[in-house]
């Protein structure tokens, strides 16, 4: 079902907010249990089907992705190509980068923090029989702590979404946007239009913005765990806790 979908991996950044672990490796190469963080990313696109990979990162220690994962075949990609953001423009930024790789055709989008209990197969055959546009995989959270720093959609009444918001004061809804992804080709035009936000960054919200202004933008609302590993240092110890109790990508 994942045939000709492509999935970019973006690992750049500059991992601040797990600072000081970060001034000396790459926040994607971090133990999250017994592996580096990427690890998980590469495990859960592979069990959906996606083996067609590009994968991003910056910095420093951009040499070590190579060195973990060569040319992928251990982990079961038939293909692994490797892109370098120059500095840490934003998500939609890095995702530019992808361009040349994916070509026309569609894609899903994977941020190498993320980590879920569950595999994403099904959202990849959902967004097979789209027929364009976008699609997001949203997480239920009642903290309101964690939603204001993160992606929160707003749906109308019939369960729509209709906007969302970066990082939201006022969150308004008690779910997050994910960091995987799902677009057409039409992305790349999208993120060569935007400007960079108040934080310099090309957002991804923006992007996925545009998609819902379209009317193309669809979801999935997940079950089970989902942790953003990068967002502090005790989510970063959350999902390790849960990695190593439950295990995921399952
Ligand atoms: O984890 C989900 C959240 O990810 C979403 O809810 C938010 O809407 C989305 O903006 C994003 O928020 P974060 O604050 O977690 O984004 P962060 O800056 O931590 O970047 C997430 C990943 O994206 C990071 O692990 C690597 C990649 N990245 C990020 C930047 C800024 C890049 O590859 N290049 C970059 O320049």
């Amino acid at each position: 079902m994942a045939d000709g979908l492509k999935g970019v991996i973006l690992a750049g950044g500059s991992g601040t907010r797990l600072h000081p672990l970060t001034r000396i490796t790459n926040k994607h190469l971090l133990p999250i249990y017994d592996r580096p963080m990427v690890s998980y990313t590469i495990e859960a696109l592979v069990l959906a089907g996606v083996t067609d990979l590009m994968l991003v990162t910056g910095g420093t220690h951009a040499g070590e992705f190579l060195r973990l994962l060569g040319n992928g075949r251990e982990f079961g990609i038939s293909r692994l190509e490797y892109g370098y953001q120059e500095n840490p423009g934003g998500i939609a930024e890095a995702l530019g980068l992808a361009e040349h790789f994916v070509g026309g055709d569609r894609m899903v989008v994977m941020l190498a923090d993320n980590v879920l209990e569950r595999s994403f197969a099904p959202s990849v055959e959902h967004f097979c029989e789209q027929e364009k546009g976008a699609r997001v995989l949203l997480a239920r959270e009642t903290d309101p702590e964690h939603l204001r720093h993160l992606g929160v959609p707003e749906l109308d009444g019939s369960d729509r979404i209709v906007r969302i918001v970066e990082k939201p004061q006022d969150p308004p809804s008690d779910l997050v946007v994910t960091g995987v992804y799902f677009y057409d080709s039409d992305v790349f035009e999208v993120i060569s239009k935007l400007e960079p936000s108040k934080r310099g960054e090309l957002e991804i919200t923006d992007v996925n913005n545009w998609y819902v202004d379209q009317g193309v933008m669809e979801y999935d609302l997940i079950e089970g765990f989902w942790g953003d590993a990068g967002e502090s240092i005790d989510a970063y110890y959350a999902v390790n806790d849960f990695v190593r109790k439950n295990g995921v990508n399952k």
